[in-house]
């Protein structure tokens, strides 16, 4: 049986129109002075009609394809966490598989909001550990404005769409160290698109503070459990909805500015596809060194939170 598993690469992909803030200035009566303060965000991307989430899922799969250097056909399963599917069924994971004319593997959807990459990243973990496959392809893949209501400002000025992937090998040394999952249907209410609207609806501050106490105390354990020092931490990548929850997670785990990953400024509150676009964009730059600690971690609609602590 393999003992672990290792991220051996990552790819992404935004769609080309840029929406910024000044824009979203003569839709809704938003300034950008009050969403930079409040959230962080600068501008975000919006696909375009004729692009779904699997067409942004194809892109961002090529691409960390391409960077791991294996054959697309060693790939033994497809995790694609969205919210946002192409269709109702198959699911988006099939559709890409296709899309990517991959034939010897299974393929499915997970739907956690904006935890699903960390959750597809914990499942994909337990099959290869399992013996059961050696590769996987893990995509997190969100054409989320297609959600909005445009007239909303407490959510339009939010969110954005993209895409991020990552594949997961088996392997003789660590890798991820821990996996962490966790939901609570209780606040379902909270953050939802309901079925007869279909647009979300966000009580902003209520999630906000729940986000902050949950990820700031799921940080805390993933490290405790570990025996990782924060010290010995090299770098978050946490879910980008506001930088605001992300520096608040990070003075509670007493983690300096400069160890943490943020895009949100760019890319907006992507939902399932924030980490991975994230992890990508630092890890293209040469960020992340071999051997590095570092930390993921989500929350979203659900309630749903999740952590993965691996070594690069
Ligand atoms: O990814 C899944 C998890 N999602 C999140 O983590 C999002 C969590 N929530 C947040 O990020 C923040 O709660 C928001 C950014 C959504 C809102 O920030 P806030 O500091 O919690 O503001 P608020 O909701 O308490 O609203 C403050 C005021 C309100 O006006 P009144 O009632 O005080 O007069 C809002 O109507 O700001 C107003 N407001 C806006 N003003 C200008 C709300 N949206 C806007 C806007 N532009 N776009």
């Amino acid at each position: 049986m393999t003992k672990f598993t290792k991220i051996i690469s990552s790819g992404s992909y935004l769609p080309k129109k840029v929406l910024t803030n000044k824009e979203l200035e003569s839709r809704v009566d938003t300034s950008d002075e009050w969403i930079t303060e409040r959230t962080g965000i600068k501008e975000r991307r919006v696909a375009d009609d004729s692009e779904t989430s699997v067409d942004l899922a194809y892109n961002a799969a090529i691409d960390a394809i391409k960077k791991s250097g294996i054959n697309k056909n060693d790939i033994g399963a497809i995790f694609l966490a969205t919210c946002t599917p192409e269709r109702k069924f198959p699911s988006t994971a099939v559709l890409l598989q296709n899309k990517l004319d991959i034939k010897d593997a299974f393929s499915f959807d997970i739907n956690a909001a904006c935890t699903g990459f960390v959750y597809a990243l914990d499942i994909a973990k337990k099959y290869i550990e399992s013996g059961q496959i050696k590769y996987a392809l893990v995509v997190g893949t969100e054409k989320i404005t297609s959600l909005l209501d445009w007239t909303d400002r407490n959510t339009c000025v939010l969110f954005g769409d993209g895409s991020g992937a990552m594949i997961l090998a088996a392997s003789e040394k660590p890798g991820i160290i821990s996996s962490t999952i966790g939901s609570d249907g209780s606040y379902k209410d909270l953050l939802t698109v309901n079925t007869d609207l279909e647009y979300i609806e966000m009580k902003g501050s209520d999630v906000f503070k729940t986000a902050v106490n949950t990820l700031g105390k799921l940080a805390k354990h993933t490290l405790e459990d570990n025996n990782v020092g924060n010290d010995e931490l090299d770098w978050l990548v946490p879910h980008q909805a506001n930088e605001r929850i992300i520096l608040a997670i990070a003075k509670k785990i007493n983690l300096p500015r400069e160890k943490i990953i943020i895009t949100v400024n760019k890319h907006g509150n992507t939902s399932a596809a924030s980490i991975p676009l994230a992890f990508d964009e630092a890890n293209s730059k040469g960020i992340f060194k071999q051997g590095d600690m570092i930390m993921l971690e989500a929350f979203g609609a659900g309630f749903t939170w999740g952590s993965i602590l691996f070594r690069y």
